[in-house]
């Protein structure tokens, strides 16, 4: 952290509801009043609060919500999800240090969760905005007995137990685009990417990153996903905690897989179904080569997408965007 940075906010820590002026700070720190302006604008983009007033100046209103993993654990009902917490204030993926974590043999159920992700990976090659303070960006460490064809059901599987955390933190009902995204209104809140780590064909870990977007703003989104994405806190009206939300998730993870070794996919497949958006609908589906346009019949058990052109023939997706 920078020395402005530091004395900066020494002299907010020793002002408490003191209003600090721009001249003030400029000569408390020894630089410009650019500079000092500069470093406000920088802390209001973590997620400081910081209230102006003409002739007064400012004052620390409130604090970025960080995440702790104490605070998750506070209450926490699980007993193989999230009951190993790595918790990092800024890292280029999680992704990459569950994959370094999951070599390492640390227990099923670990998660790994940063503040701010500064290469955030999306699916098909795309990146995953993850601003800090705003939203959850974690990826969860999974070793099942299954074979590797059934890995794409544990995709589905967590975008049913994100809805139900969502369902019961916010009481919006939230949807699901196949194969993983969850939707409010129309506009993605939530993305879920897998990565199957496996020798021969036995499954090493899987890897789930998960990303909510809680808390941002819609100025908070770089203006071309303005229109395709949004936040809970801007579907609820109010802000969220992402703790609660964390654990709300574990716990409806938890309780999905643990039915899911026991009976197999079927009655996640039919919770899945219950939620999708896209079953009976005519869509597009936008692949890395082609488009196929036709009606969405359902999904198979391994969670592949069946549509049915306007011919009658039956397509199998295995990976697309869709457009409804
Ligand atoms: C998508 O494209 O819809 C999937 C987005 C997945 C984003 C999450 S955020 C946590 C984890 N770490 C990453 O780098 N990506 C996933």
């Amino acid at each position: 952290m920078s020395e402005i940075r530091i004395k900066l906010l020494d002299a907010f820590t020793n002002a408490g509801e003191t209003f600090l002026s721009g001249q003030y700070l400029a000569d408390l720190i020894g630089c410009s009043r650019t500079a000092v302006w500069k470093h406000i604008e920088e802390l209001r983009k973590e997620g400081f609060e910081l209230e102006a007033v003409r002739n007064k100046g400012y004052r620390v209103v409130k604090t970025p919500e960080r995440i702790t993993a104490d605070e998750i654990r506070l209450g926490l009902q699980t007993n193989l999800i999230g009951r190993n917490i790595y918790y990092e204030e800024s890292v280029e993926s999680t992704q990459i240090i569950a994959k370094l974590l999951s070599n390492e043999n640390v227990p099923e159920g670990t998660v790994i969760i940063a503040e701010e992700q500064l290469s955030g990976k999306g699916r098909m090659n795309r990146t995953w905005h993850s601003p800090k303070y705003t939203g959850i960006w974690m990826s969860l460490i999974l070793r099942p007995n299954i074979p590797l064809t059934k890995a794409p059901q544990l995709t589905l599987l967590t975008a049913v137990a994100i809805v139900h955390a969502i369902e019961e933190e916010t009481g919006l009902q939230p949807e699901i685009k196949w194969p993983n995204d969850i939707l409010l209104a129309g506009k993605k809140v939530t993305g879920i990417l897998t990565e199957l780590h496996a020798e021969a064909d036995r499954i090493h870990s899987i890897i789930i990153g998960i990303g909510i977007n809680v808390n941002q703003k819609m100025e908070d989104f770089p203006r071309e996903l303005q229109e395709k994405a949004s936040s809970l806190a801007i579907e609820k009206g109010e802000l969220m905690s992402r703790a609660g939300l964390i654990r709300s998730f574990f716990k409806h993870f938890e309780k999905l897989y643990m039915l899911y070794l026991e009976q197999g996919f079927f009655p996640i497949k039919l919770l899945w179904e219950g939620h999708a958006v896209s079953i009976g609908k005519i869509l597009k589906a936008r692949t890395l080569t082609n488009v196929i346009e036709g009606k969405a019949l359902g999904i198979t058990d391994d969670g592949v997408l069946i549509l049915e052109d306007e011919t009658g023939y039956i397509h199998h997706i295995y990976s697309a965007d869709i457009e409804v």
